[in-house]
């Protein structure tokens, strides 16, 4: 298993996981670096990546100078790693939104987790990440968003995930693809906010989407996520519960 890294924003790296034998076609699982004064990572990954990814972060960084950890939601791809990236990185924060801290960190984070409330700035020194609730988008009450202001890198989490292990950035088309897997998938938790919550990243135009699993997009990303909105908008009004179509 190797973890692939690539820099997709300016300091902004991907460590990128494949997985060939999950599915048809493979599935990527990916992290983001942010290399600041006060270095981020978003997504932990799962336990049995820890040695792999930790590996990657440790050719950008001494691992033990990231500072803050973060994740959009509760789930194993997203956070199982947690204690692992603690215990190797002791002056390091897990923060997280103040749903996600109520319900999941405040009880079983080993350190105190720090709350970001919807549109907070955290300042990493040269990196600035807001916080965006979003719950239940793409799934988990917890759910949230981060949105790097300095060089316009929105943080999409499973939000226009794709399979396969396709190139690390593209200005192609990730909708197209990310649209057939919500079908096969139906991974969103659909409902009459989904459309609205994407519209709202849409807002901020973007200039890169850092995606979770899939190529991230480089390229004006504000209409690709509202079409996004459109898709789920009318798989709503179908009636038709995402993956069942
Ligand atoms: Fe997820
Ligand atoms: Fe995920």
């Amino acid at each position: 298993m190797e973890t692939k890294v690539d820099e997709i924003a300016d300091r902004i790296y991907r460590l990128s996981t494949f997985l060939p034998s999950l599915g048809l076609s493979g599935f990527t699982f990916n992290q983001f670096l942010v290399d600041a004064a006060e270095p981020l990572l978003f997504h932990c990954g799962q336990r049995s990546l820890f040695p792999s990814i930790s590996a990657a972060v440790a050719r950008l960084i001494d691992v033990r100078r990231l500072r803050w950890i973060a994740f959009s939601h509760i789930e194993a791809d997203e956070c199982g790693s947690l204690n692992e990236w603690l215990a190797a990185a002791p002056e390091a924060t897990v923060t997280h939104g103040a749903i996600g801290c109520a319900i999941w960190l405040n009880d079983q984070a080993p350190r105190t987790p720090r709350a970001l409330a919807d549109g907070e700035v955290l300042d990493l020194g040269g990196r600035r990440l807001r916080r965006l609730d979003t719950p239940h988008v793409p799934h988990c009450w917890d759910a949230g968003l981060l949105y790097e202001e300095t060089t316009g890198t929105l943080f999409t989490s499973d939000l226009l995930t794709h399979v396969g292990n396709p190139a690390a950035l593209t200005d192609g088309d990730i909708l197209g693809p990310a649209v057939e897997a919500e079908k096969k998938f139906g991974y969103t938790a659909l409902g009459p906010a989904t459309g609205a919550t994407i519209r709202r990243l849409a807002k901020l135009a973007p200039r890169t989407l850092a995606v979770m699993h899939g190529s991230s997009y480089s390229g004006a990303a504000g209409p690709v996520l509202d079409s996004l909105a459109v898709f789920y908008d009318d798989l709503l009004r179908k009636g038709a519960p995402a993956g069942r179509e």
